[in-house]
């Protein structure tokens, strides 16, 4: 018995890996409806990010898809980018038209607050590519959506791993870490894909080439991204590629198998400067926090890259 495809809402901060994902989902209308995608201040400003979302939606051949710019600074803290590792326009790599499709005119927290209300109770999952400012901003000016979203997917944090932007905290959840912390409080059934997996979703030189052998302009675009995104976390890691954290997200929502994880209990610290976004999370039970997100360590990395050239060599 086929399930009618999952309602999501994309929020995120492309950057290249959220590119990459932004694909994946638009790519698999079977698995996934995308009622709109947020765009927040993260990689780079918002200025950049709703562009680059834009440009993304029309790679993907969806001119149509709803795109709404978000919050431009978190909650408290003042703006950190990340232009070392996404370059200055945050999709360097190959060169790209300014895009043509509209942003829409609402904000993007009245969107995912007006969505939440009118959509059916729990049919709706947030999937947040980037700091959850929006996010933690709709669930502060509009409680009322709290017990009607179905569920949160997201990409951040880091526990083995430790910390990609401090020693402590990984980038999305050190941008704005009292956002985060509304969102782990929240008592909304959450999915965390911290470091401690992406970092298994490493990209090769086969891997790269099998996105630029579609012989698609999308394909030969993710090729690009990742030929300019690895170089940063090869020279840091000396890893053999770089890890498409994003994408993991979507992955998850169309083939949960590909992944493995535990229910445990995490916070965020929100006090000390020295580990000021860091995820604590229990993953050995030594305290009784209550559990409050799935907290995923493994995937099957051969599986995921074949899904994803499979997906966007549809494009
Ligand atoms: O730390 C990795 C995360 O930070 C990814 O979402 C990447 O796009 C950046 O936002
Ligand atoms: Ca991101």
């Amino acid at each position: 018995m086929t399930h009618p495809p999952r309602k999501i809402i994309i929020d995120t901060d492309p950057g290249q890996d959220d590119a990459v994902a932004i694909l994946l989902a638009l790519a698999s209308p079977e698995d996934l409806e995308v009622l709109g995608i947020c765009a927040v201040a993260g990689n780079v400003p918002l200025p950049l990010t709703e562009r680059n979302t834009r440009i993304v939606c029309e790679l993907a051949g969806k001119p149509d898809v709803r795109v709404f710019a978000g919050c431009d600074r978190p909650l408290e803290r003042p703006l950190v980018t990340a232009e070392h590792v996404h370059g200055k326009t945050g999709l360097d790599g190959p060169q790209l038209a300014d895009p043509t499709m509209p942003l829409q005119d609402q904000h993007a927290v009245d969107f995912i607050i007006e969505t939440l209300r009118r959509e059916p109770a729990h049919t709706v999952t947030l999937c947040p590519l980037g700091p959850l400012t929006n996010i933690a901003t709709a669930m502060q000016r509009a409680p009322d959506i709290i017990p009607r979203i179905g569920q949160i997917v997201l990409m951040g944090g880091a526990y083995f791993e430790v910390g990609n932007i401090t020693p402590a905290a990984e980038f999305n959840i050190y941008v704005d870490p009292h956002a985060a912390d509304i969102v782990f409080k929240s008592g909304v059934s959450l999915v965390v894909l911290p470091l401690d997996v992406t970092h298994k979703a490493l990209t090769n030189r086969a891997r790269i080439e099998a996105f630029r052998a579609l012989g698609t302009e999308p394909g030969r675009m993710v090729a690009e991204w990742t030929d300019f995104f690895e170089r940063f976390d090869m020279a840091k890691y000396g890893s053999e590629g770089a890890p498409l954290h994003d994408p993991c997200v979507i992955a998850y929502l169309i083939d949960p198998s590909l992944f493995e994880g535990r229910h445990i209990n995490v916070e965020i610290e929100v006090q000390s400067e020295l580990t000021m976004g860091m995820t604590v999370a229990d993953w050995w039970g030594v305290t009784d926090r209550p559990a409050n997100a799935l907290f995923i360590g493994g995937i099957d990395a051969d599986r995921f890259f074949a899904l994803l050239t499979d997906r966007i060599g549809r494009l």
